[in-house]
């Protein structure tokens, strides 16, 4: 993937490469995520669920952890989710309030506005943060 490229096929598959290493025994609900940035590193994580239930990390949260250890901190251009009950997609999966919340933390440390794709068995879907995010509360609301 060439610099500020995002390669839709690719990102989708890493999601679903990641959703297969979903840890989720009390919803069984699989879910995969994958972040790319503009340098062209992938970037994925899957539900990480806990036996006290309100714990539990959603594939997004981790995949955003993950990219802040590896210290990707800029350059959030596009983030596919996918999933489905036992890992069997039908419908899509958008991130959950929570997740865009954290989605946009990451995105504006880069002042990038990333492309959200979600993918089910029929059909894409794909918007932009602010989109599912609107008038998003972020680093620069605290002045
Ligand atoms: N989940 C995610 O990982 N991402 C989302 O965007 C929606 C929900 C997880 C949380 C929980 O482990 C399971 O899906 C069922 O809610």
């Amino acid at each position: 993937m060439s610099a500020a490229s995002i390669d839709p096929a690719a990102l989708v598959g890493a999601a679903r490469g990641a959703m297969a290493q979903a840890y989720a025994p009390y919803s069984k609900f699989q879910v995969g995520a994958a972040l790319a940035f503009a340098d062209g590193t992938l970037i994925t994580g899957s539900n990480f669920e806990n036996a006290s239930y309100g714990l539990s990390l959603c594939a997004e949260t981790v995949a955003a952890a993950s990219a802040s250890q590896q210290g990707h901190r800029g350059g959030l251009i596009a983030v596919a989710v996918i999933g489905g009950p036992g890992g069997i997609v039908d419908a899509i999966v958008t991130p959950c309030g929570r997740c865009r919340q954290i989605l946009h933390e990451l995105a504006a440390l880069g002042g990038t506005d990333p492309l959200i794709i979600a993918t089910g068995a029929h059909e894409t879907v794909e918007m932009r943060l602010s989109t599912l995010l609107p008038l998003a509360f972020g680093p620069a609301s605290l002045g």
